[in-house]
């Protein structure tokens, strides 16, 4: 997968080149490249942004600068494939694991990172008369800007690519693969602060394990998430979950 980032703030993005990524970027898995937006902006400030036409506080970055840049990094591939363009902000649709997976499927996402109030609402729109443009929230918070949107987005789509994890089944075993929040996980020793381990756990029994490890999704995700489980289709639910 390629994927390109452009920002104003380049080194806020060092975090895709660590770890689990960094190792992926490694692999030839994925490719990174983040690109700084004022090498677009051509007046001798570099400014990027401007104020809010109708007036109001904050700052509005500018649609020449964003148009010239998403020209160049959003520009046709060998093959004339063009980007999905995913643009962060808390307008934005929820940003959920069957997005990441949707996402996981594009061979490129470029990511447009606002600042400030705002990107100019006529950057998308023109993005949009040519490529896939999915302005996306992380969640009911407002952030800064759209760089640690960024970091969470390519986090969740990268670990979903084939041989980035080292187990795939860790993957599909995660909390929202089933629907469901994952319950609780346990290692040695058996008994640590006077706190045991299940019994179960230790059993051998391998369907008892599978059904009790259900159980705790179900209780979990009904104590913390009620509304994950009311949006589980009723086929989901097997015979012997327990009522909830
Ligand atoms: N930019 C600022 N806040 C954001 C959020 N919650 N999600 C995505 N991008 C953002």
């Amino acid at each position: 997968m390629r994927i390109d980032v452009l920002t104003i703030f380049p080194e806020y993005l060092e975090p895709l080149r660590a770890a689990l990524l960094g190792k992926a970027v490694d692999k030839g898995l994925i490719s990174v490249d983040v690109h700084d937006l004022r090498e677009f902006a051509h007046d001798v400030h570099r400014a990027v942004d401007d104020s809010p036409y109708g007036g109001g506080p904050g700052m509005v970055m500018k649609p020449q600068v964003w148009g010239e840049a998403l020209d160049a990094v959003c520009a046709p591939d060998a093959e004339g494939r063009l980007p999905r363009l995913v643009v962060p902000t808390p307008a934005g649709r929820p940003f959920t694991q069957a997005v990441a997976r949707e996402l996981a499927a594009e061979p490129w996402l470029a990511f447009a990172c606002g600042r400030y109030e705002g990107i100019d609402q006529r950057v998308v729109d023109d993005a949009a008369t040519r490529m896939v443009v999915d302005e996306v929230s992380i969640g009911d918070y407002v952030l800064v800007g759209g760089e640690v949107a960024v970091l969470v987005v390519v986090e969740a789509v990268a670990r979903l690519l084939p041989g980035v994890l080292g187990n795939p089944a860790s993957a599909e075993q995660d909390s929202f693969s089933d629907g469901l929040l994952e319950g609780p996980s346990y290692t040695r020793p058996e008994l640590w602060r006077g706190l045991a381990v299940p019994d179960v756990l230790r059993s051998g029994n391998h369907a008892a394990i599978a059904r009790w490890r259900r159980d705790q999704a179900l209780e979990r995700t009904l104590a913390r998430r009620p509304d994950l489980l009311a949006a589980l289709p009723a086929e989901q639910f097997d015979k012997r979950d327990r009522a909830v």
